[in-house]
């Protein structure tokens, strides 16, 4: 199993940019090339929310048309910046496992050799996010009815990560997310977006791993908590099972840049003294 992790893509409207000056939508449709392009393809592509800045209609239709480009089957879940029913209008065909209710949007993807399950973390209208009591009763059936290795993906982290601008807006009620960590021991790993970076902490078995953000990204400041953000090169993480191992996690910048190079023994240590 191999999989790409995109996350928090803010498309705008067509001919607008974010904040005025940053072209989301221009980006974002590069980036999708270069993942179509990728010469070790994922075997799916995943998306954890914030698709669109503002929930509008417009924005949605044309981040529908930029992503319905990925070749890769698609896995997406909303973020607070997304507004449940146009979201599921727009993907529920290009992610048909979406179901057709805005409001439990919880699905699993059983292809591989670990599950995937995919829960909406998000509230309309709300920056923070909340695991309804439906999500949570729906996480802890799938999670009783076998002891297959398990993810969980969504846009909130669970927990705080120490980040003085964004734990006020995590999950207000991941501790009943850590509690199912808790009790099952096949969930090792909750992936998320949200804070626009990858940061990584450990709550018992479970690996807790936020994404960067595809375009724009959040610093990591402890006590700073102004709203800033930055142009930070995006990237996504690429999640590969090593059988004997398990789930290897990767960050894999989406930022244009040299190379790679073949490495030449010749070249890096010559026989003379330079
Ligand atoms: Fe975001």
């Amino acid at each position: 199993m191999f999989l790409a992790q995109l996350s928090d893509l803010h498309f705008r409207s067509q001919g607008t940019r974010l904040y005025d000056f940053i072209d989301v939508n221009g980006i974002n449709a590069e980036i999708v090339n270069r993942v179509n392009a990728l010469a070790e393809r994922p075997d799916a592509v995943i998306i954890t929310g914030d698709i669109v800045n503002c929930g509008r209609p417009g924005e949605y239709r044309l981040a529908r048309r930029i992503l319905s480009q990925l070749n890769y089957p698609l896995y997406m879940i909303p973020g607070n910046h997304d507004s449940k029913a146009y979201f599921l209008d727009a993907f529920s065909d290009l992610c048909p496992l979406l179901g057709h209710d805005p409001e439990n949007m919880a699905y699993a993807v059983d292809d591989f050799p670990v599950r995937l399950l995919f829960i909406d973390s998000s509230i309309d209208g709300a920056s923070k996010g909340r695991l309804s009591d439906n999500t949570l009763a729906w996480l802890e059936t799938m999670l009783s009815g076998d002891n297959k290795e398990s993810y969980v993906f969504m846009h909130h982290p669970p927990v705080p990560f120490g980040s003085a601008q964004m734990d006020p807006i995590a999950c207000e009620n991941g501790k009943s997310l850590l509690e199912l960590i808790d009790r099952f021991p096949q969930l090792t790993r909750v992936f998320c977006g949200h804070v626009h970076r990858m940061i990584a902490t450990q709550y018992r078995q479970a690996l807790i791993c936020s994404a960067p953000a595809t375009v724009h990204q959040v610093p990591y400041l402890h006590t700073d908590t102004r709203p800033l953000y930055s142009l930070e090169p995006g990237a996504m993480m690429m999640h590969n099972l090593v059988p004997g191992i398990g789930l290897v996690t990767s960050y894999h910048s989406l930022a244009q840049f040299a190379g790679p190079w073949l490495y030449d023994p010749q070249i890096s240590c010559p026989g003379d003294d330079c």
